[in-house]
C-alpha cells in the first residue's frame, strides 16, 4: 500500500479530478456517515421548503411580502450586504458553506413558522444554480414569476437608472438594447442584464433539466399584480399551505400607489417602497417592436413549455408580445 501524506493525496487527486476542485453542496441529511459526524444541534429542517427563483423586476419583492404576511410561512434572516436575498446559489457566497447558508434560517423547533423560504431574483437566469440548489434541496418546491420580457428588461433599465448607474443615465434604452458587442464592456453589460433573464423558456429547461415539473410553480406576474389575492390562493394550493392565509382580507388595492398593499386598518395600507412600482415613460414603440422581434423564438418556445406542462391558458401578456412581430 502506497501513501502520503494528506496535502499531497490531496493536490493528487484534484488533479485527477479537476471538475471536483468546484464544490457542490448536499443534504448532510441524506447520508447517514455525515448525520452520523454533524453536531446535534444542527436539523436539515433549518433549509427552506421553497425557493422564489425570480427573475428581477417581476414582482418578486410584493410576493415576498405577501407571503411573509403569512403567520406560518417565514423567510431567511436579513443578509448585511444583500437585504432580503441571501443570493447562495449564485456567486461567491456558495462558496461561504452549509453552515453559512443555514445561519439564515431560524431553528425550526424555535420557531412557530413551518414554511421556510428563501426569494433570491438572481437565481432565476443563473447558470449553476439550478444544479447547486438541487443537489442541496432536491424536495423543494420552486416558485417563478414572469411578465412580458420586454416590460421587464425596461423595467430593470429603469431601476439601474433610479440607482444612479452612469451607463443607464448617459444612454437611452434603445442604445442599450441594440449596443452590439463592440460597444463599451459596461454597456454590454448593462445590455445582457436587460435582456438575457428574459430569454424564460432556455432558463426553465435548465431548471427543469434538474427538477420535475411538478415542483415548479409559474406565476404571470400581470396577475399578481393585478388579482393578487386569487394569484396567492393558487400559491398556496401548490405548496399545500395548511391552513390557507385569507389574502383578501389583508390585500387591498391602494389607488394612490396602483397597486394592492397590505391593510393596515379600515383607512389605511401599507404599501412597497417607493423603488417598487416606479413612475417613468411608457416604453418607446420602436423599443417594443425590436424586443417583440428579439424575444420572438424564446416566447414561441415558452407558450409550447407552458403547453406541456400543462397550462391550459397562454397568459396575456405572451399573446401581445407574440401578436404583429412580423
Ligand atoms: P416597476 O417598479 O418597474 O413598476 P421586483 O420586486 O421583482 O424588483 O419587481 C418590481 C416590480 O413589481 C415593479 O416594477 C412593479 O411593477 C411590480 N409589482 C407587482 N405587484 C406590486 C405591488 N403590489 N406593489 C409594488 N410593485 C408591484
Amino acid at each position: 500500500l502506497i501513501t502520503a501524506p494528506p496535502l499531497q493525496i490531496g493536490e493528487r487527486y484534484f488533479q485527477l479530478y479537476p471538475e471536483e476542485g468546484d464544490p457542490v453542496w448536499g443534504n448532510p441529511c441524506d447520508d447517514v456517515r455525515h448525520q452520523r459526524i454533524w453536531s446535534h444541534n444542527k436539523t436539515c429542517e433549518q433549509l427552506p421548503r421553497f425557493l422564489v427563483i425570480g427573475p428581477q423586476k417581476t414582482g418578486t419583492t410584493a410576493l415576498y411580502t405577501f407571503l411573509s404576511m403569512h403567520p406560518d410561512i417565514s423567510s431567511n434572516f436579513p443578509s448585511p450586504d444583500t437585504f432580503e436575498e441571501i443570493q447562495f446559489f449564485n456567486g461567491k457566497n456558495y462558496y461561504r458553506g452549509l453552515d453559512w447558508y443555514m445561519s439564515f434560517f431560524p431553528v425550526p423547533k424555535n420557531a412557530t413558522a413551518r414554511y421556510l423560504f428563501e426569494k433570491s431574483a438572481t437565481y432565476f437566469d443563473g447558470d449553476l444554480v439550478p444544479r447547486r440548489a438541487h443537489a442541496l434541496l432536491p424536495h423543494a418546491k420552486l416558485v417563478t414569476i414572469l411578465i412580458s420580457p420586454a416590460r421587464r428588461a425596461y423595467s430593470w433599465y429603469q431601476h439601474t437608472r433610479a440607482h444612479g448607474d452612469q451607463v443607464a443615465l448617459n444612454y437611452s434604452f434603445h442604445q442599450v438594447i441594440t449596443a452590439s458587442d463592440t460597444s463599451p464592456k459596461p454597456l454590454r453589460e448593462l445590455r445582457n442584464r436587460c435582456l438575457n433573464p428574459g430569454k424564460y423558456s432556455q432558463h426553465l429547461e435548465r431548471w427543469l433539466s434538474y427538477y420535475p415539473p411538478q415542483q415548479l410553480h409559474i406565476i404571470d406576474g400581470d396577475q399578481l399584480r393585478s388579482n393578487p389575492v386569487e394569484t396567492m390562493n393558487e400559491l398556496q394550493r401548490f405548496l399545500k399551505i395548511q391552513p390557507p392565509f385569507d389574502y383578501s382580507k389583508h390585500l387591498r388595492y391602494d389607488p394612490k400607489k396602483g397597486f394592492f398593499c397590505q391593510v393596515v386598518n379600515e383607512d389605511h395600507t401599507k404599501c412597497l417602497g417607493r423603488s417598487k412600482g416606479r413612475q417613468y415613460p411608457p416604453m418607446e414603440d420602436k423599443s417594443y417592436k425590436l424586443l417583440q422581434r428579439y424575444y420572438l423564438s424564446h416566447n414561441t418556445a415558452l407558450v409550447k413549455l407552458l403547453k406541456r406542462l400543462g397550462h391550459r391558458s397562454v397568459p396575456q401578456w405572451l399573446k401581445d408580445d407574440l401578436s404583429d412581430t412580423v
